[in-house]
């Protein structure tokens, strides 16, 4: 009997070290442990035929087989289970993960860049309110009480009183009240309209204002300025035009242009066969405006313009809808 006891320690260690995976030594365990007819097992069952005086001694040794058993079992298993763990640990030969790098909106770029061109020609920045008193967005910019601008279906009425700025002017009127002339500022802004969203419309929308004020500024001046942001916009070859057009708040006001980069006026898809980009509206700044914040309108005269942020933006990716640029699908963000 001890003799059979220590032939199956020594059997049993050899194949516990041997074995090389936790299924192998679960083998073991069962075919030397199990409780139903493991090697072990069934040794312990047939020591009751032993004679009475050698049962204690091989009792002993049988617990002490048991336990070497057990113990080499679970040393192994250990060790096993670590090995697995080394190889899950990471395989270097995995192309790395790249962190996704956030940066600024495409609307906050155009806006930065525009900013940017007309610092770099003395303009400082200046920000007004989101929603107006109607004296400031329409009143002091000398629109008469039935302009079609202040009909509810262009305009988004606050309950209680005011708008949502329908343009960044109002922040001109604000801005000549706090400074005296010369001035230089731009002021860039969402603005607000009751339109209905498509591929071309938007409720809220960007612009940036610009406005000059000091002694002898004439149309020329403003001309000059605008070609020189679409030169810095576009490149050396960039052209403005300026067409004949009415604002309220400026005689003679115009619309601008920039004829297209792409097909040089010929027309291409880039400008819808225009030929030409529509970006804003400028104009002299008109008498009644500086009437309305206290300017001596025959010592100053000032230029004034405005333009479409979004417009521009969609020009310069070549996007197709509006609605892109406010839905932050980051898929799409990624790529402009
Ligand atoms: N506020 C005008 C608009 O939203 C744009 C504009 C036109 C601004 C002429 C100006 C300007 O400063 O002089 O349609």
């Amino acid at each position: 009997m001890r003799e059979k006891l220590l032939a199956l320690l020594e059997r049993t260690a050899e194949e516990v070290s041997g074995a090389q995976d936790i299924s192998a030594l679960e083998e073991v365990r069962v075919r030397v442990l199990g409780r139903k007819d493991g090697e072990l097992t069934v040794i312990m069952r047939s020591m009751g035929k032993l004679p009475a005086e050698e049962r204690p001694e091989i009792g002993k040794l049988v617990n002490q087989v048991k336990a070497q058993i057990e113990e080499a079992i679970s040393a192994r298993k250990e060790a096993l289970s670590e090995v697995k763990a080394v190889e899950v640990v990471p395989d270097l030969t995995l192309p790395g993960r790249r962190p996704r790098v956030g940066r600024a909106h495409l609307i906050n770029r155009v806006t930065d860049q525009l900013v940017d061109i007309f610092h770099g020609m003395g303009f400082e920045v200046a920000l007004g309110p989101e929603v107006e008193s109607e004296y400031y967005n329409f009143e002091c910019l000398n629109f008469p009480p039935d302009h079609p601008a202040r009909d509810m279906q262009d305009t988004l009425y606050v309950k209680g009183g005011g708008v949502f700025r329908t343009h960044t002017s109002p922040v001109q009127i604000r801005y000549m009240l706090e400074h005296q002339p010369p001035i230089r500022m731009v002021c860039p802004g969402r603005v607000f309209r009751a339109d209905v969203v498509d591929a071309s419309h938007s409720p809220v929308f960007h612009q940036i204002e610009g406005l000059l004020v000091d002694k002898m500024v004439r149309m020329s001046d403003l001309k000059g300025l605008l070609a020189e942001m679409a030169k810095q916009l576009y490149g050396a070859g960039a052209k403005v035009n300026l067409r004949p057009s009415f604002f309220p708040f400026t005689e003679p006001s115009a619309e601008f242009d920039i004829v297209c980069v792409n097909c040089e006026g010929a027309g291409c898809s880039t400008c819808g066969q225009k030929g030409r980009i529509e970006i804003g509206g400028a104009g002299m700044v008109h008498q009644e405006v500086f009437q309305a914040v206290g300017y001596d309108k025959y010592d100053v005269t000032g230029l004034a313009f405005g333009l479409g942020i979004d417009r521009l933006a969609m020009m310069m990716c070549k996007i197709g809808d509006l609605r892109l640029l406010f839905e932050n699908d980051l898929r799409f963000l990624a790529g402009v």
